[in-house]
């Protein structure tokens, strides 16, 4: 986690840091800070708490410099406080870095400065980087940052500033993401693209142990070995409004609303003549003997949904593991296993090493990320991006449904392959796939019902959400998203295991969120509504059903998908705008809840 930003240029470096650290909040918000580099001498600022903290500090301490780095801290290694924050400067104040990851080698190389009389003032892992540039520097900046990078054990994106070298700015990562912008008025280094959109969408990303040296006119790479590196900038298709919140309050509003956009780019992708297009086609389901999910979080839900989706349409075995169980459990996996990773980020540290561990024990590898460029995205074999563009609120909506719109057309492809679906049953469940789009759209006409439910709920102490089959699928989502945003307690059950101990919890007044959009199941559903009624329980039923009516304790969110196997897009939608608006009425902090970051690049 944490976000890095650094730019050498012609503009005052000061707004355009704090600028893309609000970009970069989501990564971590525990403290923030920055250091300049102004004739020939190293300033830092920082603080705990909040990026207005900073602002506020700097309008005490104000700083002015062309060349400068700056940094977001989600706390692995010491707790939120200013001295924990970052930049880090060597003891001699010649040198500073930010840096994201974790330094595992960070007591050892500590103890062996200390015993040279080296004085640390952080209980951070961090701070080792620059005492450990200051011990090594002879002048030559690049030459320490290699020395330095040979010393640590761990993964890092780092940024470093050198007093003796006041034109340059030096970036090196391994294991964690930093991409390089190039503009017109200077250069950036930061941890993901939307702290430099406004700037540039020329962006060079860094592979493992490179080294970029940014001046104010020119950006040179370089091997680990100092040869010259050449590299060609892409053009990133993501516009700086839509890193913006447009008008709205939070962005994890703007980007619910944005669904039926993102669906609509989404589905076209796969679909002839769209980008994602030729690598889905091309993978031959032939090839495989079975289908393994990975993911972490609000991804691995959606896997549980392929599961569901995938069997069912395909008759396959599928199975959906969480990536941080996968990467140890050591899979029963070969060369006749596609697997499958999912993820918004694209370097989420489990969703990462379960790729390799797949790829380790060689299996195919399919992809399905947001951000183009990503470790995630390069390293596997087949990628398909979701469109759903920048997601900056940290409880993740629109990537979410980006996610399953490219697994239901994965779902089809795959049916295709193995001969399950004739041509016009493909045709159809295409067609009903492109209506969903705008039944998506149709369901925020009833936003005020979500809104004057919520309004109620605010005070539950635990709010439990049933499902069966994909419906239980998406309870898990439902409950993950108010847990996230609204810390209010939430348990998601398949609704045949609730009588196996939950049920017990159930009590006068307490919540229950079931979901029945599948037919076959609804009667099931059904009287687990009936049993949590009678145990004096009140209820908000999602179904697709008409055969339920509303009493004082049971109230109603019609579903209407095009077709069954589509309502999990719909139900979803309805759950994230339940959260939402409990967290609001709560006065919580929507677009960053505590202790969360967006990615998660820790294990
Ligand atoms: C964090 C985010 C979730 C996300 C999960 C996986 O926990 O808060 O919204 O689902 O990481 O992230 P990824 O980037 O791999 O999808």
């Amino acid at each position: 986690m944490c976000g890095i930003i650094g730019y050498v240029g012609t503009e005052d470096t000061v707004p355009i840091i704090l600028e893309g650290l609000k970009k970069l909040e989501y990564r971590g918000y525990d403290s923030a800070g920055l250091a300049i580099l102004d004739r020939g001498a190293v300033s830092v600022v920082k603080q705990k708490g909040r990026l207005t903290a900073l602002e506020e500090a700097l309008r005490q301490n104000p700083l002015t410099g062309h060349i400068g780095i700056g940094h977001t801290r989600w706390a692995t290694h010491g707790e939120p406080s200013d001295t924990n924050s970052h930049p880090h400067l060597g003891s001699q104040r010649k040198i500073a870095i930010v840096h994201n990851g974790i330094i595992e080698n960070h007591r050892y190389l500590r103890e062996t400065l200390e015993r040279k009389g080296v004085v640390f003032h952080s209980e951070t892992d961090s701070e080792i980087v620059a005492q450990l540039a200051e011990y090594y520097h002879r002048g030559d900046i690049m030459d320490t940052v290699i020395r330095v990078t040979n010393a640590l054990e761990g993964s890092y994106a780092l940024g470093f500033l050198c007093a003796d070298d006041p034109d340059k700015l030096i970036a090196v990562r391994k294991d964690n993401p930093l991409i390089i912008g190039l503009s017109d008025g200077g250069n950036f280094i930061a941890s993901d693209v939307p702290a430099v959109l406004k700037h540039t969408n020329k962006i060079c990303y860094l592979e493992d142990r490179e080294i970029a040296v940014l001046e104010k006119d020119r950006v040179t790479f370089y091997s680990r070995d100092r040869e010259v590196i050449h590299k060609t900038p892409e053009t990133i298709s993501w516009n700086f409004e839509s890193a913006e919140k447009g008008g709205y309050k939070h962005f994890m509003f703007k980007e619910i609303m944005e669904q039926p956009r993102v669906l609509r780019d989404t589905i076209r992708s796969a679909l002839p003549g769209g980008t994602n297009h030729a690598v889905i086609e091309a993978l031959d389901i032939g090839r495989y003997s079975q289908i393994f999910f990975t993911a972490c979080g609000s991804a691995y839900n959606v896997s549980m949904v392929g599961k569901y989706v995938l069997e069912r349409l395909c008759r396959f075995p599928v199975t959906a593991d969480l990536a941080s169980e996968f990467r140890y459990r050591d899979a029963v996996i070969d060369a006749r296993t596609l697997v499958i990773v999912i993820s918004q980020s694209g370097e989420t540290a489990d969703s990462i090493a379960a790729l390799r561990e797949a790829k380790r024990k060689g299996a195919d590898t399919l992809a399905i990320v947001n951000v183009v460029g990503s470790t995630i995205a390069k390293e596997a074999d087949h990628t398909v991006y979701t469109m759903a563009g920048p997601e900056i609120a940290v409880a993740t909506t629109k990537a979410f449904s980006a996610q399953l719109a490219l697994l239901y057309l994965l779902a089809v492809r795959f049916a295709r392959g193995l001969g399950r679906v004739t041509p016009p049953e493909e045709a159809a469940l295409l067609a009903d796939l492109e209506e969903l789009p705008d039944q998506a759209e149709a369901l925020f006409a009833h936003v005020d019902r979500i809104q004057q439910y919520a309004a109620t709920c605010f005070n539950c102490k635990s709010i439990f959400f049933i499902g069966r089959n994909v419906d239980y699928a998406i309870a898990l989502e439902g409950s993950l998203k108010l847990k996230e945003i609204s810390y209010i307690h939430s348990e998601a059950y398949a609704g045949g295991e609730l009588k196996h101990g939950t049920i017990s919890l159930i009590e006068e007044g307490t919540l229950v969120v079931a979901i029945a959009c599948t037919e076959r199941l609804y009667g099931k559903t059904a009287s687990n509504v009936e049993q949590v009624l009678s145990r004096g329980a009140r209820v908000l039923f999602l179904t697709s059903s008409g055969e339920t009516e509303e009493t004082d304790c049971l109230s109603l969110l019609p579903i209407r998908p095009v077709s069954e196997w589509l309502a999990p897009s719909l139900s979803v939608i309805w759950l994230q705008l339940f959260s939402y608006y409990v967290a609001v009425y709560k006065g919580c902090d929507i677009d960053k809840p505590r202790n969360l970051a967006k990615s998660v690049t820790v294990e």
